[in-house]
């Protein structure tokens, strides 16, 4: 299995520790790539809309954008691993997320995206990783993921690993591994979800009827046109 796993910090810390258990069980036979936020990324989307427009090769961050986004079409699962911050995920995650928005269904979808597993993992002091989650599965929905589990632990004795209780370290460790498990049971391919095949139409009709309107298309319905999932 292909795993590509986008932290969203480079602390060594609670995230770093949860997301190393959470591969453990998956190691062996897979193939694991991982980028660090924000050494991966250090920039956030400067709004040129260049990507829209005219093609994501040309973002000015693309030397960054790109090796991220081809890592995660070429793998099965992808996971998000990341503390919550001020109830949400952290900045640089959402730089990312702003940066692969050109991928989204109402503009240019990738097919690959449809057949993806996702796993997001979030820690924070208290019991509220929601809204962390809520940012991360929102665009990887519109990305075409229907396969999307979050786990969210509330660390509760401390925001430092290793002055949390053993006690605490096994009962995370238990419910991430259990997580983990699943994915050397389930087929490597996720089936595309109804949500995701209801945005899929809906979208394909939006694109449908702006093409006509258009004396040329634009980038996005050219991609459409060019996949041939709509007609002039
Ligand atoms: C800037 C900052 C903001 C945080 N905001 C929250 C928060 O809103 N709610 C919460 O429960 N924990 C919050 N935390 C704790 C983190 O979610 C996380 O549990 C902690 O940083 C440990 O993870 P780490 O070692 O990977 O950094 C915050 C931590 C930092 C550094």
């Amino acid at each position: 299995m292909k795993i590509t796993v986008i932290n969203g910090t480079e602390v060594r810390g609670c995230t770093y520790h949860i997301k190393k258990l959470f591969l453990e069980p998956l190691r062996e036979g897979s193939e694991i790539i991982e980028f660090y936020l924000p050494k991966d990324l250090p920039h956030f989307c400067r709004g040129c809309k260049t990507c829209f427009f005219k093609s994501e090769l040309l973002c000015p961050h693309a030397d960054y954008v790109l090796p991220i986004w081809n890592a995660m079409l070429d793998s099965d699962l992808i996971v998000f691993a990341t503390p919550v911050y001020a109830l949400r995920a952290t900045g640089q995650i959402k730089a990312l997320l702003d940066h692969l928005c050109v991928h989204w269904m109402v503009h240019r979808p990738d097919e690959r995206m449809f057949s993806k597993r996702a796993v997001i993992l979030t820690n924070a002091i208290g019991v509220f990783n929601g809204g962390a989650q809520r940012d991360i599965a929102t665009s990887l929905m519109w990305l075409g993921v229907s396969d999307i589990r979050r786990l969210g632990v509330g660390l509760m004795e401390g925001v430092f690993w290793d002055k949390l209780s053993g006690k605490r370290r096994d009962k995370i460790a238990r419910k991430v591994k259990k997580l983990a498990k699943r994915y050397k049971t389930v087929p490597t391919a996720a089936r595309r979800g109804l949500k995701v095949g209801l945005l899929f139409a809906f979208t394909k009709k939006m694109h449908q009827a702006l093409v006509r309107g258009e004396e040329t298309p634009s980038a996005d319905n050219q991609y459409w046109l060019d996949k041939g999932w709509i007609k002039r």
